[in-house]
């Protein structure tokens, strides 16, 4: 989009010199000739990507267990080596531990012990506490657990208060247990509201049954409804939050959570398929087990159910322990070909037939798949290229319809020359100057090189490391860097902002969409969520050049189109309040998103006080005023 920017400059120029003196006379009476005209062309333009604007994401922050998957009893199959009984306590007189001697399966192993000392005439058992408390909504509730040793009778199952006791759900299960192996029960109930997130799940049962023995109990579960009723599905509210967006696609599941702290902790396409109880977790890169309830299958599910392009990362040789390459890499290449085999292979295939075993019939619909992540840092840059090759190749040539994403886009890390039609994933984290600085980062690539940005996110330089909220002045940088990508948009055919999710209890690297805790309400939007979701919702199929009375800076914008329907985004980078004039030619009403709000302020956990505010505009000669606040971002789309 080279020429179209140079045109507007020029303009731009002679405006200036033609207007010199009516601009000077104007400016000492008010500020009204500050105007900047932006008059939108309805003719050529570039097609824009329809992928442009995705989701990115990793287990990280408690994003996924704890999170956006609907489960909510924590360390709830004991994975990991860290946790030991971490969310567990005993109820009444019993004492609990962490039992290997007994596991619930292949993977889960081992389970919690609960002794009972001899004379018990309550109800003891166990509490789990959730991931800081349970959210309890009054909606129905879904719960399940494993169970061993002799027992014959009823199981309590309660919610409640943890401090306050109150009990918002009661609920008794009939069993009848034994102590030759695990038999798992499930049950619903409904529950009633609880004004706060302090929150626990009691299993219990009749002690004077067991007295002076013990019952082992494993892989316990409890779910509020999920995102379109889907069984091991999504939270619904933190799902429902995120499809709100309408992202294009999803770009999973790492980020630097694929690839293992070492080689054996990689993510495992092949250990997060099946029952959860078959799926043993993993340690993770971000400081606390996964249990991958959220496994290959649910996150294909995930994007059919939003309408996303699934986006897959293979695991291509490097971990933060060794990488391996050369020959070394040949049984991990056909275990990504036994990958692929379960994803597109029919029933009569091995791996096929698995994925039909385990709910899904049709092959999946993946068109994309990356190599890796961030291969140039982290030691991954000399061998990427030998490990590419590899993979590319073998992937190419029994899938040629796959298009194939390269993990960074520094040159002497990747193949030279670059198979043709490869993306590749450049990763952005930066200052909000530097954001603006790279606003033409694209104008002057070569059109054959399509380009994603895989992650991004306008980091606070003053706590580069720290925990902070997004706030308008970064948010309002990231506009600007996405007005340059989508004016590109003929390259740039993707970007995903990162991390997308946080529990604000559980936070280790910021900064985030948007987050929330089990207290009622608690899910916030950052203004980066409002500028992805302004962008996300407002794309139209056709880049159009726009004329206009200044160059790009303080005030920064992009227009496109689909059939009649006319979007422009604009962002003001500025300390200064900008007045636009905007003309679309045969268009006359619509609607104006605006978001705005002081250079430091943000949104903040439990208060969204900047969102995005929408009016409606008429004007039947389709011109429009718009008055841009410092830092303020909008989106007229009219038609
Ligand atoms: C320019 O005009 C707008 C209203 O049209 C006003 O809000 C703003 O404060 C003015 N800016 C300056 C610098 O006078
Ligand atoms: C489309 O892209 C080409 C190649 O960069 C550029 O010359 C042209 O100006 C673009 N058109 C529009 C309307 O942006
Ligand atoms: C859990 O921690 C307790 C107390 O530190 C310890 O005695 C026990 O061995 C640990 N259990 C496991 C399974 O590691
Ligand atoms: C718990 O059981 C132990 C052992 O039987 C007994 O000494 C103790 O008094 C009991 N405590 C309660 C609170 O029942
Ligand atoms: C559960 O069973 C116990 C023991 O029979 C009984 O005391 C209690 O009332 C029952 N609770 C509910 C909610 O049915
Ligand atoms: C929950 O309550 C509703 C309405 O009171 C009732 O129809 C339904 O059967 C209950 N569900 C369960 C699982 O108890
Ligand atoms: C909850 O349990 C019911 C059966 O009791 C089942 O039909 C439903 O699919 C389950 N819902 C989820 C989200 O697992
Ligand atoms: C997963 O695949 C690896 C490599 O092909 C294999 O060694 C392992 O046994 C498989 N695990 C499961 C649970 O199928
Ligand atoms: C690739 O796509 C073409 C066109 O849609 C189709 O005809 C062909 O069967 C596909 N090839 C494979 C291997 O899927
Ligand atoms: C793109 O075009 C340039 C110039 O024609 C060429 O040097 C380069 O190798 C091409 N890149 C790709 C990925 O085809
Ligand atoms: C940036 O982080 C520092 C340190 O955490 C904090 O004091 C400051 O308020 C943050 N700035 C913004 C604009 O969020
Ligand atoms: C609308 O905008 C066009 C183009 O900038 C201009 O020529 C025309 O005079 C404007 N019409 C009105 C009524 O302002």
């Amino acid at each position: 989009m080279r020429s179209t920017h140079l045109a507007q400059a020029s303009f731009g120029y002679a405006i200036c010199i033609i207007l010199a003196t009516y601009c000077t006379v104007a400016m000492a009476h008010d500020n009204s000739s500050t105007d900047t005209r932006l008059t939108v062309v309805n003719d050529g333009g570039n097609k824009s990507s329809p992928l442009l604007y995705g989701i990115m994401f990793e287990e990280m922050d408690h994003s996924g267990d704890g999170g956006i998957h609907g489960q909510l009893l924590q360390n709830n199959g004991f994975q990991g080596t860290s946790l030991n009984i971490t969310a567990y306590a005993p109820v009444g007189n019993a004492t609990i531990s962490q039992d290997s001697s007994k596991p619930v399966s292949k993977a889960i192993t081992s389970s919690l012990r609960v002794e009972v000392p001899k004379g018990v005439t309550d109800y003891v058992g166990f509490a789990n506490t959730g991931y800081n408390g349970i959210p309890v909504t009054g909606a129905a509730y879904n719960s399940s657990f494993w169970m061993m040793g002799e027992y014959s009778g009823t199981i309590n199952l309660q919610l409640l208060g943890s401090k306050s006791g109150i009990i918002y759900a009661d609920h008794n299960v009939t069993v009848k247990s034994t102590k030759s192996k695990f038999t798992e029960f499930k049950t619903r109930f409904n529950t009633t509201y609880s004004p706060d997130g302090h929150n626990e799940w009691h299993l219990t049962f009749d002690g004077s049954k067991v007295g002076g023995g013990s019952l082992n109990f494993g892989y316990i579960q409890l779910f509020p409804p999920t995102f379109k009723g889907r069984e091991n599905g999504l939270r619904d509210d933190l799902a429902s939050f995120l499809d709100e967006m309408n992202p294009a696609f999803l770009r999973f599941p790492g980020g630097n959570n694929l690839e293992g702290l070492q080689v054996e902790s990689r993510w495992k396409w092949n250990t997060t398929i099946g029952p959860v109880v078959d799926r043993p977790g993993r340690e993770s890169d971000w400081f606390y087990p996964n249990t991958d309830a959220i496994g290959l299958d649910e996150y294909l599910w995930w994007c059919e159910d939003m309408n996303m392009a699934p986006l897959l990362a293979v695991w291509a040789g490097k971990s933060y322990g060794d990488i391996l390459s050369g020959p070394d890499l040949k049984p991990f290449i056909e275990d990504i070909m036994n990958e692929m085999e379960y994803l597109f292979g029919d029933s009569s295939t091995h791996y096929g037939k698995l994925r039909t075993q385990n709910g899904r019939k049709e092959p999946w619909k993946v068109d994309l798949i990356e190599i890796g992540n961030e291969d140039d840092l982290t030691r991954g840059c000399e061998s990427y290229p030998d490990r590419f090759n590899q993979i590319y190749k073998a992937i190419h040539d029994k899938y040629p319809n796959i298009t194939l994403v390269a993990s960074n886009g520094d040159l002497k890390c990747l193949p030279s020359p670059l198979p043709k039609d490869v993306i590749i994933d450049l990763h952005l984290y930066r200052k909000p100057d530097d954001f603006v600085k790279l606003f033409d980062q694209f104008d002057n690539q070569p059109r054959n090189q399509s380009v994603m940005i895989g992650e991004f996110g306008c980091r606070n330089s003053s706590s580069a490391e720290g925990e902070y909220w997004p706030y308008m002045q970064g948010s309002c940088s990231e506009a600007v860097y996405m007005i340059g990508m989508e004016r590109n948009s003929d390259i740039v055919k993707m970007a995903s902002y990162a991390p997308m999710l946080q529990h604000f209890d559980f936070v280790s690297w910021s900064p985030t969409l948007y987050g929330f805790n089990n207290t009622p309400d608690s899910i916030t939007p950052s203004t980066s969520y409002f500028v992805q979701k302004m962008f996300m919702t407002n794309k139209g199929d056709t880049i159009l050049p726009v004329e206009s009375s200044a160059d790009f800076g303080p005030l920064y914008w992009v227009a496109s189109k689909t059939d009649s329907k006319y979007y422009l985004k604009l962002a003001n980078y500025g300390t200064d309040h900008q007045s636009v004039k905007v003309s679309i030619p045969g268009t006359k009403s619509g609607r104006l998103e605006i978001l705005a709000g002081p250079r430091y302020q943000g949104d903040t956990p439990y208060h969204a006080q900047i969102q995005t505010v929408t009016t409606s505009v008429f004007n039947p000669q389709g011109n429009y005023s718009i008055q841009m606040e410092p830092w303020a971002i909008a989106v007229l789309a009219v038609s």
